[in-house]
């Protein structure tokens, strides 16, 4: 099968090639737009990732151009519109599950780094300044952590926090009973957030979703709590947080996603004017730590990320282990 892969660096390609067996790969370094959508022209499938388009307009484009399949290189598919591909019969196969682990340690990661500030202490050291002033954390053991979906990425963060002590409560729509039987305790999205000291994100975006964290569920915080988002940008209304840090209400924020990560993320515009000033303000404050989508960036991730990859594509060929594929 001819796939036209777009959003690809150097290590997407690497770890394509190495588990490609039989298709025929053509890798475009952008990602895919209405600009570039005429590219896919006599390709059977495209394969995209988080911040490729594909809404009604560009699948549009892609039916017109043949394109039989799209091959989701991620598990989020809130970029996806699922409608017009069944209307149009194009398939859509994500990778449900790549390495929740990845995802979860990254956002320890993230705790750790802005409650004990070793990002400071690394640049402090190295110019000589021994000074412990201004690198006081808290404890995390007995802090009481709400976690914000329990899917696989919430449940292998849950076995984190547990081994790091921390209380925990979580709000789901759909309780997980294992981790109920394991003791973990269930409260409303309002019980979940009321007091908490720290909040991690952990739901897909959806229109529910949309904004959840907001003016409003930021007050329900302890005063000075953490903010952990490695989920999707749009869960948290950006402009909100930026009002929670100034006043303080928002002691900590650590974002591996973005509301507008689209023209920013997986790019090098280090020598660029960045027109975005929201994410200019965030970048100002001490206390605010943000990385470029990368919670999934593992070897074991993108291992998997491949392998699924091309066995959706098989499954699409053979009409077998349909599994994967997004129906609506
Ligand atoms: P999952 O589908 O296993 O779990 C999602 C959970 O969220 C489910 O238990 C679901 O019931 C729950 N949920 C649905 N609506 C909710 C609501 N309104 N409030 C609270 N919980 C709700 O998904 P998984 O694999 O755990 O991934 C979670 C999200 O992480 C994905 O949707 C994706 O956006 C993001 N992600 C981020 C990555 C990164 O590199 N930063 C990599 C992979 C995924």
């Amino acid at each position: 099968m001819k796939i036209a892969v777009f959003s690809t660096c150097h290590y997407d390609q690497e770890f394509l090639e190495r588990f490609n067996t039989r298709h025929d790969l053509v890798f475009f370094e952008p990602a895919l737009s209405l600009q570039n959508a005429s590219l896919t022209k006599g390709f059977d499938a495209t394969c995209i990732f988080v911040n490729d388009r594909a809404d009604r307009e560009l699948i549009s484009l892609l039916h017109d151009n043949g394109v039989k399949l799209i091959l989701l290189r991620c598990a989020g598919f809130n970029h996806v519109d699922l409608e017009t591909a069944t209307e149009l019969g194009i398939k859509v196969f994500r990778v449900p599950a790549y390495s929740p682990e990845a995802v979860a340690e990254h956002a320890m990661a993230m705790i750790l780094t802005l409650n004990r500030k070793t990002h400071k202490a690394y640049n402090r050291i190295r110019e000589g300044n021994f000074s412990l002033e201004k690198l006081m954390g808290f404890n995390l053991h007995g802090c009481k952590v709400a976690l914000i979906g329990t899917g696989k990425i919430g449940k292998a963060f849950y076995k984190i926090l547990k081994g790091f002590g921390c209380k925990i409560i979580a709000f789901d729509p759909f309780p997980d009973a294992e981790l109920e039987s394991e003791g973990l305790q269930y409260g409303t999205l309002e019980e979940a957030l009321c007091d908490a000291e720290i909040v991690s994100m952990h739901c897909p975006l959806t229109d529910a979703t949309h904004h959840m964290i907001n003016s409003i569920t930021l007050k329900l915080f302890k005063k000075g709590a953490m903010l952990i988002n490695t989920s999707r940008g749009g869960l948290v209304s950006t402009a909100d947080v930026i009002e929670a840090l100034k006043s303080g209400q928002l002691g900590y924020l650590g974002l591996d996603v973005y509301e507008q990560e689209g023209k920013l993320f997986f790019h090098d515009l280090s020598e660029d004017v960045i027109q975005d000033d929201l994410i200019s303000r965030l970048i100002s404050f001490p206390n605010v730590l943000i990385t470029s989508h990368q919670g999934f960036f593992t070897r074991e991730a993108m291992e998997q990320i491949a392998s699924i990859t091309f066995a959706n594509a098989d499954a699409f060929i053979s009409g077998k282990n349909l599994e994967n594929e997004l129906v609506i």
